[in-house]
């Protein structure tokens, strides 16, 4: 037979710790309600100061299920542990049934997701478009790839890679997906995330669907694009920016934009290139996809290093022959073919003479 604990359950040391944790509680509420967020993660769309607040009523109620669940649980190892002079079978009280705490901790947390199912229900419609989606000034599409952001705009013949404008306080419908595996033909295609910390918008890229989202940037200034969701080799150098320019800004913008397309692209000057400047380029940029090895050893795309003086491949992925300049042909309009997709010099974020750098550090491996 064993043995029970006798004597009061619970003495007056636990409402001592009861009132430490109600105190801990209030303090941190109190904390919770007057935190200025903006000051580390300005508001910058319309729904970023919803999603605040119903991030701040998360936090507000979270606080004290923090501090009591720990707390009790720490209280109770302190108190009840065993002692020297217990037996060695000693169990605890055997306590069953009591109404009132089963009650409330019932009660208690589903009215809490009650709320927050109430709150969630009007805010979501707020980056989720519905009816009012058709009044948006702006319908754009953002397309994740490995390893870069494509920004469509209406009335341009060109995509913008990775830093995308807006106007500010014009409405905007973002058509959000990723690329098809026809166009990741190497590695298939993934999900990607498009999150905007400063917009609180955060949404998965998912091949073969188009998810709208719907917000209005409020504030003028540049902000992250980050890839949220683990999407291969490149993951963490998939970011982008957003700026966020007055109307005018934007239009000059999206005129240079237009004028650019109209522009048939200059051929890249090779004279001066740089092989060391190219090299460390190279390190940074490159070797998501390519290795500095054999063409056999391939990552994404084929090794670099026989890039000019390979018998067994004298040709490019375009069909043109191996020679300086088609390769900074290639690096400077991308390729799409039975390799893969190699993204042209504007996803990649490279300049002419970035290209001519790269070209002088390509001629110089074996
Ligand atoms: Cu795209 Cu991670």
């Amino acid at each position: 037979m064993r043995q029970e604990r006798s004597g009061p359950l619970l003495d007056a040391g636990f409402w001592r710790a009861v009132i430490v944790m109600g105190i801990i509680s209030a303090v941190l509420m109190y904390v919770v309600v007057v935190f200025p967020i903006t000051r580390f993660l300005p508001e910058a769309s319309s729904v970023s100061v919803p999603i605040d607040k119903l991030f701040r009523f998360c936090w507000f109620f979270g606080v004290p299920i923090l501090v009591y669940v720990n707390g009790m649980m720490i209280y109770f190892a302190i108190r009840y542990r065993h002692r020297p002079d217990d037996p060695m079978d000693a169990v605890g009280s055997q306590i069953h049934d009591n109404r009132a705490l089963e009650a409330a901790w019932t009660i208690g947390p589903a009215v809490l997701m009650v709320a927050l199912a109430v709150f969630s229900y009007f805010i979501i419609p707020m980056y989720y478009p519905t009816g009012q989606a058709a009044a948006s000034a702006v319908t754009m599409e953002a397309i994740g790839h490995k390893w870069y952001f494509e920004f469509r705009y209406p009335g341009l013949k060109q995509s913008v890679m990775n830093v995308m404008h807006l106007p500010v306080g014009v409405p905007v419908t973002l058509d959000i997906t990723s690329a098809e595996a026809t166009d990741d033909v190497l590695t298939g295609a993934v999900l990607h995330s498009f999150w905007v910390p400063e917009f609180r918008l955060k949404q998965d890229m998912i091949p073969g669907m188009v998810v709208p989202i719907h917000f209005t940037p409020t504030e003028v200034g540049t902000y992250r694009i980050i890839c949220s969701e683990f999407c291969g080799q490149g993951h963490s150098h998939m970011w982008g920016s957003v700026v966020v320019d007055s109307k005018p800004d934007f239009d000059r913008w999206y005129a240079a934009q237009q004028h650019a397309a109209a522009a048939p692209a200059a051929a890249i000057n090779l004279a001066g290139g740089d092989a060391a400047a190219g090299q460390t380029l190279f390190n940074a940029k490159c070797t998501v996809c390519h290795n500095a090895a054999p063409f056999a050893q391939r990552k994404v795309g084929p090794g670099l290093a026989g890039l000019f003086n390979d018998p067994a491949h004298p040709n490019l992925v375009n069909g043109q022959k191996a020679t300086p300049q088609n390769v900074a042909g290639i690096l400077q309009h991308g390729a799409h073919g039975t390799m893969g997709v190699m993204p042209d010099m504007q996803a990649n974020g490279l300049t002419p003479s970035d290209i001519a750098n790269l070209v002088a550090f390509l001629k110089t491996l074996h």
